[in-house]
């Protein structure tokens, strides 16, 4: 047997249409153009890529957004001077700074510094807060995007045993939240495996929806995947690959090849939860501008 794609390319091109259409009608009604404020520090190739595609993004649906590129030496000082700035900015909806910061930065303390009505990335403590409570707030955009890719394809979430490879406040701890929660895509029984977790397949093979965010390529190989699972690969990796342009190739944190033969739906690498990545966080910031075109 070989599982069927879950194909996040495709989805996330429908949804950004869709995105791009009301953006077009918030502006029509209200004047307001929808913008992003993206803070780099640094020049980490898959940050700078990363950041790239989302301003790409942002033009493609009609956004404005507003690039500030600060070098790896930069103090803390000066990116809490940028982000003040954005708050301040009416142009600017939603604040996004790359994650991770150069180790000389404080990353709590500049998180801490974002607006919450702009904090699009749903990083700050109170919109972490209204989530785990089931407040209405902005939802960290890949755990949203997976919860998208899940609904769109009808994979039934409630009663099902979720396990989640990985505790990181960007995925593993959010994506967690939002499966437990008692809501439409949630009401699962979520285990949560980590670096401290001993014997890792004996909780995998469990799974019948299995999330894997570890930032390891091969955490999961097929052997340790229940047959007929779903599994949802949020891993990155560049692997050395001279064949390539690049001299690299991206992976995830599952070996694809052996896992396809166990499970039923299974995500690729590049095309899976990547491009879902960047049009939830376009939906956030059309969310935002609409409020703030309410307060006008
Ligand atoms: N680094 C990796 N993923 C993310 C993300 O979703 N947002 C930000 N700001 N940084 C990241």
């Amino acid at each position: 047997m070989s599982a069927e794609i879950l194909n996040g390319k495709s989805l996330a091109a429908e949804m950004r249409t869709e995105i791009a259409t009301q953006v077009a009608e918030l502006k029509a009604k209200t004047g307001v153009t929808p913008g992003l404020g993206v803070i780099l520090v640094g020049a980490d190739p898959a940050s700078t890529s990363y950041v790239t595609a989302k301003e790409r993004a942002c033009a493609e649906a009609g956004m404005y957004s507003q690039d500030v590129r600060l070098a790896a030496q930069a103090t803390q000082a000066e990116v809490l001077k940028m982000v003040e700035e954005m708050n301040r900015c009416p142009l600017i909806h939603g604040i996004l700074v790359q994650l991770p910061l150069p180790r000389h930065i404080d990353e709590s303390v500049v998180i801490n510094a974002i607006a919450p009505e702009k904090d699009v990335d749903g990083f700050t403590p109170v919109n972490v807060g209204r989530m785990t409570i089931g407040e209405t707030c902005f939802l960290p955009c890949t755990p949203h995007g997976i919860i998208q890719m899940l609904l769109k394809a009808g994979v039934e979430t409630s009663g099902k045993h979720a396990v989640v490879v990985g505790r990181s406040n960007i995925v593993g701890k959010p994506v967690a939240q939002l499966l437990m929660r008692k809501a439409r895509g949630g009401n699962a029984t979520v285990t949560v495996c980590h670096t401290g977790t001993r014997e890792l397949s004996a909780f995998t093979l469990q799974a019948d929806i299995l999330i894997v965010a570890a930032g390891r390529p091969n955490t999961v190989t097929g052997g340790m995947i229940k047959p007929g699972a779903v599994v949802i690969d949020v891993g990155v990796n560049r692997v050395p690959d001279a064949a390539r342009p690049g001299g690299f190739r991206l992976v995830g944190d599952v070996d694809f090849e052996s896992a396809k033969e166990r499970a039923a739906l299974i995500t690729p690498v590049p095309g899976g939860v990547g491009p879902m990545t960047i049009t939830m966080l376009l939906h956030n910031t059309l969310e935002s501008a609409r409020r703030a075109a309410m307060r006008k």
